[in-house]
């Protein structure tokens, strides 16, 4: 299979930093970003306001996702649905769905689409195991689960969500173990991919230890 050498795989657990990499990569090098995770979120947004599968499936496609103040806004109909999709509560319903078949068949199509000319940065759990697999350059990161619910805590602060810091960190326990354990796309490093423990880094440290490796941009 042909190696994209335009196609960065950013995978690894929630808050582990994938997000905060993916949007640095892309605005340093040009690329389209896909946030699949997002995707994800709005498929259970759509899904429990009970719409049928192919409405979920145009709605998704018919998203207006743009970064905004280092921020990836979303926006349907005029609507910003962004505090939405990144509500806890999406989340975990997100963690639900995507466990299915359905789900994940639904949304493939739909992240394979955004592969571009310009280079893509696609951010997720099997962006370089299954949607992605001959992209150029993958990387898994990981970092403890206190590091982690930490930045989520302050991440959904900043949003004016108020969280406790212990749920927090079960939420993301019992996520990590349903994402790890599933049969479908469970969550794993690709066999080439370059893993990072993220825990003692900040932005900046991973930021540029990645950006040495990328070949071919
Ligand atoms: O990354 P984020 O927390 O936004 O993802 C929400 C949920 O979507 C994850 O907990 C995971 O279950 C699911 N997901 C997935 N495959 C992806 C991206 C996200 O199963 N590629």
């Amino acid at each position: 299979m042909k190696s994209e050498a335009k196609i960065i795989t950013i995978d690894g657990p929630s808050a582990s930093g994938k997000g905060a990499l993916t949007k640095a990569l892309c605005q340093f090098l040009n690329y389209k970003i896909l946030d699949s995770g997002l995707l994800y979120r709005a498929y259970a947004y759509f899904y429990k306001i009970r719409l049928a599968s192919d409405e979920i499936k145009e709605n998704i496609t018919n998203l207006d996702i743009e970064i905004k103040n280092n921020e990836l806004i979303v926006m349907f109909k005029g609507r910003n649905l962004t505090n939405d999709l990144r509500s806890e509560e999406t989340a975990k319903l997100a963690s639900e769905l995507s466990a299915l078949k359905d789900t994940r068949a639904n949304l493939l199509g739909i992240q394979r689409a955004l592969n571009n000319e310009d280079g893509l940065v696609a951010d997720g759990r099997d962006m370089g195991t299954v949607v992605f697999p001959n992209a150029g350059n993958k990387f898994f990161l990981n970092a403890s689960v206190e590091i982690r619910a930490k930045r989520r805590f302050l991440e959904l602060q900043n949003r004016g969500q108020e969280v406790n810091m212990r749920d927090l960190i079960d939420d993301i326990k019992q996520r990590d173990l349903a994402d790890q354990s599933r049969e479908l796309s469970p969550l794993l490093p690709a066999d080439d991919a370059t893993v990072i423990d993220t825990s003692d880094m900040s932005l900046e440290e991973v930021f540029s230890f990645t950006k040495k490796l990328i070949k071919g941009n």
